[in-house]
């Protein structure tokens, strides 16, 4: 019904209509650009701060409504404790809260990228636009009707004063390509089962080709020919056909091995044979957060045209209980030769992943693979949803993930594999079974994919507890978080381009 906040950059002016956002520290000092736009209103900020109690704490925010000696409607100050501690994800949360103070009824804001001690540098107040659209995103598409009371969302324009808004200009080049990937990987996680299957993913995935990627669809004849039964057999119960994607970025030296990015692309998690109880069984239409977060990344690279060659594989079915659905028992043969008995039908995702990993190891030869899957209820319980259960056989990659995960607020925790876990998957009459029993399932599910990657540098992902339902409020309000693309977009840009 409305599309969320258009940021711009101007030099640093006083506006005469909407919301002025201003940022002050600990000692509630502002900016000296800043005071100087405020003039006497300036005194006011203290006044009210006395009045509410406002200590300038990160996060903490003053509203002034019809200040006097300003034209604007409001003024909102917020508090971002001790600017020197300030990292790069703190200014994009500061641009999510900043968003967040102004009303649904607004029309224009009006934020001023200084800090108390200096003007914010072009990155910096990038950043905060990044914030401002992240927290400025809606998923209402389906709302055809808003109650009397209700204030209709306006497309807030968001101007973000700056010391010189020449130079923001190609920072936040990148930062709103980066901000159209998330809110690319949020549409998709929300959208509805019966509108987003397979056939319609990979439909949406093709857009890619706009921006110079290359897109490759298999369909259920060549995943056939192929041997990917695993896959195959989770989407067999299903009137939706399985597909699988493969894009390509090549912006990297030529013949240069790819980076690769597998994605969980489940439409929808019924658990089949082995069907899941009703509550919260609406939530799984988001067992594609895997496939989701690929795509966002695909684009984030291919629009701030990265120095990369870069792959993304998602394996997109859809998990239904039906007369031609697979059964516990039953044995499949992995496009690998492996063979896997099905115990829980339920446990579907690691046996598309299964087929995706080994065709994108051996057809690809990648540098690294990374797969993302809402794989397990488990490592919710383990991890709760403020970190992803990092996994994988390489050392350097997963310092390189937790570290990027710290710096853009994604963060993942390394978790264990090893033989004794391994073990708990062999099967009696296959090589190896889909589940390991209920102690640490996540690991077990770790394990199998472990059987499908070679000697390949690898990691998995599982953000059951991230993918959709996100703690970071400050830059996200609403279900379908877009987890990851910050996270991938940022290892790549740090130590993968040329
Ligand atoms: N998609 C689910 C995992 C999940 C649960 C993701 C809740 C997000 C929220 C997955 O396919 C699944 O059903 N896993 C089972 C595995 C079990 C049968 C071994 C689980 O975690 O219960
Ligand atoms: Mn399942
Ligand atoms: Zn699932």
């Amino acid at each position: 019904m409305a599309d969320g906040p258009s940021v711009g950059f101007s030099s640093f002016s006083l506006p005469t209509a909407g919301v002025l956002v201003v940022f002050c520290d600990e000692g509630l000092r502002l900016g000296s650009a800043t005071r100087r736009l405020l003039g006497p209103a300036a005194g006011l900020v203290a006044r009210a701060a006395a009045a509410d109690r406002f200590k300038g704490k990160s996060g903490s925010s003053l509203d002034l409504v019809a200040p006097g000696d300003l034209k604007v409607a409001r003024l909102v100050v917020i508090g971002c404790g001790k600017p020197a501690d300030l990292k790069r994800k703190d200014f994009v949360k500061l641009g999510g809260i900043a968003m967040g103070k102004i009303p649904a009824a607004a029309a224009s804001a009006t934020i001023l990228a200084e800090l108390p001690n200096k003007a914010m540098n072009p990155e910096q107040a990038a950043d905060l636009g990044l914030g401002v659209r992240l927290r400025g995103y809606r998923f209402d598409r389906y709302k055809t009707k808003r109650k009397d009371d209700e204030e209709k969302p306006q497309a807030v324009k968001v101007d973000i004063g700056v010391a010189d808004a020449a130079r923001v200009r190609t920072a936040w080049t990148a930062r709103n390509g980066l901000a159209d990937s998330v809110l690319l990987a949020r549409d998709l996680i929300n959208e509805p089962a019966n509108v987003l299957y397979p056939a319609e993913f990979a439909r949406r995935a093709g857009a890619l080709k706009r921006l110079g990627v290359a897109v490759d669809v298999l369909d259920v004849g060549a995943m056939k020919k192929l041997g990917m039964n695993a896959l195959l057999g989770v989407g067999q119960g299903s009137v939706h056909e399985s597909r699988v994607v493969i894009m390509r970025w090549n912006g990297g030296k030529k013949d240069a091995a790819p980076v690769a990015f597998i994605g969980k692309g489940v439409c929808f998690d019924t658990g089949g044979i082995s069907i899941k109880p009703a509550a919260s069984m609406e939530d799984m239409k988001g067992d594609m957060a895997g496939a989701a977060c690929v795509v966002g990344v695909m684009q984030a690279l291919a629009a701030r045209k990265a120095k990369v060659n870069a792959l993304g594989a998602i394996g997109l079915v859809e998990n239904m209980p039906d007369g031609n659905a697979q059964r516990p028992g039953d044995i499949v043969k992995t496009m690998s030769g492996q063979t896997i008995e099905i115990i829980n039908t339920d446990a579907e995702g690691r046996l598309v992943l299964a087929d995706v990993l080994h065709y994108v190891n051996t057809k690809y030869k990648p540098r690294f693979m990374i797969d993302l899957a809402t794989l397990t209820g488990a490592i919710m319980v383990a991890l709760g949803q403020e970190y992803a259960g990092l996994f994988g056989n390489d050392d350097k990659l997963a310092d390189r993930l937790v570290k990027a995960g710290q710096a853009t607020g994604e963060r993942v925790w390394r978790m264990p594999l090893g033989p004794e876990y391994d073990k708990m998957i062999d099967s009696k009459f296959a090589d190896m079974k889909n589940t390991g029993g209920r102690w640490g399932g996540s690991i077990t599910a770790a394990q199998l994919l472990a059987r499908f990657v070679g000697k390949t540098a690898w990691a998995h992902l599982d953000i059951a507890g991230t993918g959709f339902s996100s703690s970071q409020t400050e830059i996200n309000r609403s279900w379908g978080g877009g987890w990851g693309v910050q996270l991938l977009d940022r290892l790549v840009a740090e130590y993968y381009e040329r």
